[in-house]
């Protein structure tokens, strides 16, 4: 879909439709909407007082012009109540009304820029949202099926000052970049497992790596032995696909020492190995991986934002499968770091990649470290769909990621790692061992990954729940959410800030 900023009046504009919107409780309408109300007959108002059109967050009411209007019909969308209103209720609303416009077969939609008048968003970030919103609303992963309805093909967002235009033609291409990066990891995750193994994710990394300029590097079973990851080769031992390592790189600053780290857990298929799953709902676990293309993805966008900081994404790639080579419980693994781990659970396999990964990202020096994985069902548990688990060894980190957090609207709580459940985890014959008892299972785990994080400020962020969706709302379709993306971007572009603060 191509979006575009226009001038003039919401009202003369020819489209297939034009949005306006109104908040929660108001009776009579203003601004746009005021306008639009009147080349109506006030049909929008005597809708507001029958009750037909409430103003209710997400509502989205169709209208038709019968020829009052250039365009054939109008969308009143609902923004909710004013004191509810930021920057991500735009980016829902957004969604909201191009699917409800796409139903009706439009091709070419019109919109104001909500929230910027009375609202009291910023332009900037009014159109960026518009455009995520619309693009990550309008997403379907299409591959094997053709999708219901016909994507609109053009979006105006018009304001009446054309000075304005070229601010909106930035935050738009911003809003973009953006929301196609949350696209792709989108499809990486809804892809099934039998395209998207580590091999193949090695080759989108490369892809990326071409389009956006990006150092990369992708190490091989002989490579990761020859490194000593024994966690890695020990999880990918059941598997007949070959386990990769990928590392991209972003330098937008060559005189700065400080990389970034991203690491993203790159299960392809989560099967549990020997500790086998129950086979209702494992075909979910094809987004085990929904942690590494979200580090894939960021880094991407972030290339394509040339924010002055360095960053790089390390991606520990392979299958968890049982067969007669696959690892046991019981056997003990021996690490990058030195560590052995004592396999109790062959199903909490991402915590053993990822601490070969931590490991790695220490030999690079990276610092901070923020890593994104599928990790528990526990977390899921304790936070549900909406909610990822955040941990940390440092405060200062979990602040600015929480921080970047809210303003992308990525729902993330802080969890606390209290240091005697670290017994859960001792082993009587190795250094550690992978599982805990049955509670407080996302933080025994988080627990885990501290062991490998050693001093290095670090932030985990445990996915499991809102990695997917099962529903549709907002700009969150059914299948992979690309959860945690936005925040990543957000969090980088702001390390630039803060840097040049110094
Ligand atoms: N990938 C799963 C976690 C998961 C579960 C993600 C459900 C999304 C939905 C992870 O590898 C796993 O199997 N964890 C185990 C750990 C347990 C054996 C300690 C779990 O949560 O059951
Ligand atoms: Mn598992
Ligand atoms: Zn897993």
């Amino acid at each position: 879909m191509k979006i575009k900023a226009a001038t003039g009046d919401i009202a003369r504009i020819e489209a297939d439709a034009i949005v306006v919107n109104l908040f929660e409780g108001v009776e009579h309408p203003s601004g746009a909407t005021a306008v639009v109300d009147k080349a109506l007959d006030g049909a929008i108002s005597s809708l507001i007082s029958r009750g037909g059109v409430t103003g209710k967050f997400g509502e989205v009411n169709i209208v038709h012009t019968f020829g009052r209007l250039p365009a054939g019909i109008v969308a009143i969308t609902g923004l909710g109540r004013r004191e509810d209103f930021n920057v991500d209720r735009i980016r829902g609303v957004s969604g909201e009304f191009c699917r409800a416009l796409r139903k009706v077969n439009c091709h070419k939609i019109a919109t104001i820029l909500h929230g910027a008048g009375i609202g009291g968003v910023e332009l900037e970030a009014s159109a960026q949202a518009i455009t995520e919103g619309a693009l990550l609303g309008l997403y379907s992963f299409a591959k094997y099926k053709k999708p219901e309805y016909e994507n609109i093909k053009e979006m105006l967002i018009v304001v009446r000052e054309e000075e304005i235009v070229p601010i909106l033609e930035r935050s738009i291409n911003k809003g973009k970049l953006i929301a196609e990066a949350v696209n792709l990891a989108r499809d990486m995750g809804n892809e099934p497992a039998n395209y998207m193994t580590p091999s193949q994710m090695a080759e989108v990394a490369k892809e990326i790596a071409g389009k956006y300029d990006l150092e990369i590097k992708v190490f091989d079973r002989e490579d990761i032995e020859a490194m000593g990851m024994g966690a890695l080769l020990g999880v990918a031992e059941g598997s007949n696909q070959p386990p990769k390592l990928i590392i991209l790189s972003y330098k937008g600053d060559e005189h700065c020492e400080r990389t970034l780290g991203f690491l993203g857990k790159g299960i392809t298929f989560d099967s549990g190995g020997i500790s086998i799953k129950p086979s209702e709902g494992m075909a979910d676990m094809k987004d085990d991986m929904a942690g590494a293309a979200a580090v894939m993805t960021a880094i991407a966008a972030i290339a394509g934002l040339k924010p002055k900081i360095n960053v790089t994404a390390i991606i520990p790639a392979t299958e968890n499968l049982p067969s007669g080579t696959a690892l046991k419980p019981g056997d003990v693994l021996k690490t990058m770091s030195g560590k052995t781990i004592e396999v109790i659970s062959t199903d909490a396999e991402g915590r053993l990649i990822l601490a070969d990964a931590l490991s790695y990202a220490q030999e690079l020096g990276l610092s901070p470290l923020i890593d994104l994985a599928t990790l528990t069902g526990a977390c899921r548990v304790a936070l549900g769909l909406l909610y990822s688990g955040l941990f940390g060894n440092d405060q200062d980190l979990v602040d600015k990621v929480l921080s970047a957090a809210q303003r992308t609207g990525e729902k993330m709580w802080h969890m606390p790692m209290p240091e005697e459940y670290k017994e859960q985890i001792k082993s009587e014959i190795a250094d550690i061992k992978n599982t805990g008892n049955r509670y407080g299972g996302a933080i025994t785990a988080a627990l885990f990954l501290a062991e490998f994080a050693g001093n290095t400020p670090w932030v985990h962020i445990d996915i499991a729940g809102p990695r997917l969706s099962n529903k549709e709302s907002g700009y969150i379709v059914k299948g992979a959410t690309g959860f945690s993306v936005r925040t990543l971007i957000e969090l980088a572009l702001n390390e630039e800030k803060s840097q040049e603060a110094i």
